[in-house]
């Protein structure tokens, strides 16, 4: 058995929220009391347009905050786009980069998707690498071939890429209630540390992480966290609702 760290609980709101949702967030810090902050950290990531708004108020909370996307350069003539240096500055700690939605709809490719985690951490922000195999990679048994090339095409290969977190999401389990069994996320999880120790140095370090994604919910969540390899979640849908995020966030397991 390896050790357990503190797990890594993190909500992606997607293109979902409006200023009143930030109820939701004051509902989450409220509740995240002295076992939950024992036994896993939190952080919430909105739309980019409550980052601000959200990061003030979880102020002296202990959640964090952090952004779905962000641009490589710091600043310019880029109309539209959001720079990780002004996510940092909104009071944005992390940011997601390579999300199978931006992967597939913004024909986001492995070299964007590490310029991101780059940008990311230039800007101070901890990125959360999104890799993840879909239906047919799956039933053609090129599973962990895809995860090896996403990793070394989309993870910073350097000893000071880190923090670093990267969120293991198997694009057929995204939104479909569908999850891997329990024996194929031990697998894919220990073949990214695997991965991330060759790519990054073997030394042990507590802020490399590994998440799993796709349908986790109040009834799976225990199951799945309390695996090995498993360092924590990225939620979807589950994490629009305070109290499915935090029944979650209960479910992890006591740290070893
Ligand atoms: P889901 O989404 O929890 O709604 O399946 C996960 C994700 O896309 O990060």
């Amino acid at each position: 058995m390896t050790a357990k760290p503190r797990s890594l609980i993190v909500g992606n709101w997607k293109m979902n929220g409006l200023r009143r949702s930030l109820a939701e967030i004051a509902q989450i810090a409220q509740g995240y009391d002295a076992k939950l902050r024992r036994d896993c950290e939190l952080i919430v990531c909105p739309p980019v347009t409550l980052v601000y708004l959200a990061a003030k108020d979880a102020v002296g909370s202990r959640i964090a905050i952090g952004a779905q996307d962000c641009h490589i350069e710091a600043s310019g003539a880029f109309t539209g786009e959001i720079s990780a240096e002004m996510l940092a500055d909104c009071g944005a700690t992390t940011v997601i980069v390579g999300h199978s939605e931006r992967r597939s709809y913004n024909a986001e490719t492995d070299g964007d998707v590490k310029s991101k985690a780059l940008a990311a951490l230039r800007a101070g922000l901890m990125p959360i690498i999104c890799v993840g195999e879909t239906n047919s990679d799956r039933e053609g048994g090129h599973t962990i071939a895809v995860i090896k090339r996403q990793l070394a095409g989309s993870v910073p290969g350097s000893a000071d890429s880190e923090p670093i977190v990267v969120a293991y999401e198997p694009v057929w389990a995204i939104g479909t209630g569908l999850t891997p069994t329990h024996a194929d996320i031990v697998e894919v999880h220990r073949f990214i540390h695997r991965e991330l120790n060759a790519l990054l140095g073997s030394h042990a370090s507590p802020l490399r992480r590994v998440l799993y994604g796709g349908s986790v919910k109040p009834s799976n969540a225990k199951d799945i966290l309390a695996l090995e390899y498993v360092d924590g979640a990225l939620i979807g849908g589950a994490s629009l609702k305070a109290e499915d995020f935090l029944a979650i966030a209960r479910a992890a397991p006591a740290p070893r």
